[in-house]
């Protein structure tokens, strides 16, 4: 049949006319819109701009170009000109278009990007005004308002500061316009370091103008992590806790190891590199409390940090660490370091994390990652406990249905059987739901992941697999500053780890083969707030830096010091030995007298000794014991400085005692802190002759400081060494300065006192103490001899063995 003849009806023309204009209309307003943005990749030429940044910024160039944006690439290094185009040129060979591209439009495309970049030299300070005279000019030519710069820093720490100097003197865009600045880590070697970085950085550019780089925040997987939980809220809420959570691995296994880049590896070490950013970061994400709005970047930051607060410290028992067998070896040839050395620097970690709120109490989360393993794989995953009781036998449950099954969610980040980004749910736990950027997915068949066929699970994977620093090159575009490293983030990160770092810096790791020959040399297990390898193993002793003998050298040392008995060892043998001591004065006090009366010391030394007692000693009988404090600051209790914060975070928050037994110092009166007037001492020394027999505590934990005070008995105090006054407000030469203390005649009525000597910094003081006599008043502590008590030192060997 032939198509009826097409008549235009002055109607359509008008519909025409009109159509054309809004049309033409768009084009204008979209032309008047465009705004350019200069990209600025310092270290263009360098290994990270060849294998990512630089397809990065093509894939951004191709999402953003036809969105009413202009671009213009800068590569730069130190490099002169001609050699340096070279070199970008071979970078920039190898750029891929994504699958679904025509070949024709891909060349098209790539040799406009091509057009856009451009090498330059930026070395000197005029080198830096050139390019910014550059890009002005070329605005002034193209008629381009400016959006914005991004300067990416793809180069090593220790440029930042002239190359941050030079942007914010002579690069900084007109205003209107934003500045990005993006670096890469490290960001620091331990807290002291990264907050010196930091501040360096912060005098030359605001807070909000820096975008440090974590690449596993671009990672799809560890990306999907809050809007995962953002989107089962429903299903989650009841399950994302300790009830119900059993354990959290955030694992990352490499099999490369560390050759050809030994120099940074010495520096660093596997807990720096990975422990310490990667897979804190997506501690983080699994563990804090959802914000009501997962897009919101402040709402975010601060959920992290309220969790980065509830992290238990670590302790040196907190970690395992290893070394593969030829990494000493590698290290030897790139550094040109003699035969004789041998390094320290840890390739494999596992540390067990504690976060103490009421969420997570009690669930270990473990963080693992090693160099030379025998498979590259990351995930996290949470695994739930099984409370269900299934009565009919196994043949009867339903696949996967069944409560008695594993169950689990893990976000798959890579690599592993599975070969892409993943998100999985245990069937017998919930159907997420995904936004439409994820499919369900489907892997070989036979597939077992975590114990469990995949058809077990509901298995979801991205749609378009992207880079991670593709992604993140794109929320730097577009400002998005939830997937970014602030520096409160930062700095709550290194002070998380740093602790654990000096902690282990001596420590020999264990020497493992690499590879499927590990075995299970690098198993582990944990138990009391402890991890532990699962193989016992004469331990190797690497000839390392530092004279410390190894613990395992030495049994519980008993001695005399002072005249009174001495126990000595490495602090953790210490803590322990201590805190089995203190229970079972606590069940003698308790099973003659009904009752336990301890007065407690704050400050650092006793904090692990908390933690030991908090989760390791389920006889104690708390239910019994009246809890003292020897001493206190003249600070608010809620104040982190009080000695009482530090027995309620590390103590009184883990065990059950009867809230009428805790009796903390009446520092804080009438909104007054130890004010005369207020009598506080006065009311502490009541209270104590009230309730405790003869003011004679069962047991009184003291500490000694540097110089020679005990309490808060300072040398040359007025008070508090001798007299009447069981309690007394002293001054402490060190902030704040006011305090209050017990006095040495209430302390020498107790009926035991154990002395706390912890630490390298104790070493002078230990051996000066050993020689003098009765001296309170240069010395305090030498004042402590209780009168019909005992008296015991327990020191490690760090401040025992001068
Ligand atoms: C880097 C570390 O940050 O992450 C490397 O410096 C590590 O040591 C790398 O190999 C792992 O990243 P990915 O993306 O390969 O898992």
């Amino acid at each position: 049949m032939l198509a009826e003849p097409f008549y235009w009806h002055p109607g359509m023309w008008k519909m025409l006319i009109v159509v054309m204009c809004v049309a033409l209309l768009g084009c204008l307003q979209a032309q008047e819109l465009q705004e350019h943005v200069s990209i600025i990749l310092l270290g263009a030429t360098g290994d990270l701009a060849k294998k990512y940044l630089w397809q990065g910024l093509f894939q951004l160039y191709l999402d953003e170009v036809g969105r009413g944006h202009s671009f213009s690439f800068h590569g730069a290094a130190l490099t002169a000109p001609k050699q340096g185009q070279e070199l970008m040129a071979k970078a920039l060979e190898s750029l891929s278009c994504p699958k679904d591209m025509a070949p024709s439009h891909c060349a098209e495309e790539k040799d406009q990007f091509l057009q856009l970049s451009r090498y330059r030299q930026l070395k000197t300070a005029e080198d830096y005004q050139a390019l910014n005279k550059d890009i002005e000019a070329q605005l002034q030519h193209t008629g381009l308002r400016e959006a914005g710069r991004i300067f990416y820093f793809s180069v090593p720490p220790f440029a930042y500061a002239d190359i941050a100097r030079n942007i914010n003197s002579s690069c900084r865009p007109g205003p209107g316009a934003w500045l990005r600045v993006v670096l890469e880590k490290p960001f620091g070697h331990d807290h002291f370091s990264a907050q010196q970085l930091a501040t360096e950085l912060g005098s030359f550019f605001q807070e909000e103008e820096m975008y440090r780089v974590d690449h596993y925040l671009g990672k799809q997987a560890v990306a999907q992590i809050l809007p995962f939980r953002d989107q089962n809220r429903k299903a989650l809420d009841s399950l994302w806790n300790r009830h119900h959570v059993e354990r959290v691995e955030i694992i990352m296994k490499e099999t490369v190891d560390a050759e050809g880049r030994t120099s940074f590896y010495e520096e660093y070490g596997v807990i720096r590199d990975v422990l310490q950013n990667h897979l804190t970061e997506v501690l983080t994400l699994v563990a804090m409390e959802l914000p009501l709005n997962v897009s919101s970047a402040e709402a975010v930051l601060r959920h992290k940090l309220q969790l980065f607060q509830a992290l238990r410290g670590l302790q040196r028992g907190s970690a395992v660490v290893g070394q593969y067998q030829s990494y000493s070896e590698q290290v030897r040839r790139e550094l040109q370091k003699p035969d004789s050395f041998h390094s320290l620097t840890p390739t494999f970690a596992a540390v067990l994390v504690h976060i103490d709120n009421l969420r997570w109490e009690g669930v270990p989360f473990i963080l693992m990652s090693g160099k030379a393993l025998d498979e590259r794989v990351g995930y996290a995953r949470i695994l739930f406990k099984n409370q269900a009781c299934c009565v009919q036998s196994e043949k009867h449950w339903a696949a996967a249905q069944s409560q008695c099954l594993p169950r689990q969610l893990i976000f798959h980040i890579g690599h592993g059987d599975l070969g892409s980004p993943a998100v999985l749910v245990s069937r017998n736990l919930f159907r997420p739901s995904l936004p439409s950027s994820w499919k369900e997915m489907e892997g070989p068949p036979g597939l077992r992941l975590f114990g469990s066929p995949l058809s077990d699970y509901y298995a979801y994977s991205p749609v378009q697999e992207r880079d991670a620093h593709s992604v993140l090159l794109s929320h730097i575009f577009h400002g998005r500053k939830d997937s970014f490293i602030t520096t409160e983030n930062l700095l709550a990160s290194w002070g998380f780890w740093t602790p654990l770092l000096e902690s282990l810096a001596h420590k020999a790791p264990r020497l493992y083969p690499g590879g499927a020959e590990n075995g299970r040399l690098l198993d582990f297990e944990f138990s009391s707030g402890r991890l532990f390898f699962s193989q016992q193993q004469p331990e190797q002793l690497v000839p390392g830096p530092g004279p410390a003998p190894m613990p395992s050298d030495f049994q519980v040392l008993r001695a005399k010091y002072r005249e009174s008995p001495l126990v000595s060892a490495w602090s953790e043998e210490l803590i322990s030995k201590l805190a089995n001591d203190i229970e079972a004065t606590a069940v003698r006090a308790v099973r003659r007298f009904g009752q336990f009366h301890l007065a407690l010391s704050g400050g650092s030394s006793p904090v692990a000794l908390f933690q030991q007692l908090a989760t390791a000693h389920y006889g104690f009988p708390w239910a019994h014991t009246h809890l003292w404090l020897v001493d206190e600051r003249c600070v608010p209790l809620s104040d982190p400085e009080s000695n009482f914060q530090g027995l309620q975070a590390h103590l009184l928050q883990h065990v059950r005692v009867p809230y009428y037994n805790i009796h903390p110092m009446p520092v804080h009166l009438q909104q007054r802190l130890c004010a005369e007037e207020d009598q506080g001492a006065q009311i502490y020394a009541r209270e104590i002759s009230a309730l405790v027999a003869n003011s004679s505590f069962d047991l009184v934990l003291l500490g000694m400081g540097a110089d020679g005070h005990t309490a808060s008995l300072f040398p040359q105090s007025p008070t508090g060494l001798d007299g009447e006054q069981l309690v007394v407000l002293t001054t402490s030469p060190s902030q704040p300065h006011r305090r209050m203390s017990l006095s040495l005649p209430l302390i020498n009525r107790a009926k035991k006192v154990a002395v706390l000597v912890m630490g390298r910094m104790k070493r002078e003081i230990t051996a000066l103490v050993s020689r003098v006599g009765y001296e309170p008043k240069k010395w305090p502590i030498s004042g402590v001899l209780p009168h019909s008590g005992q008296l015991v030192w327990y020191m490690d060997y760090d401040a025992f063995l001068a």
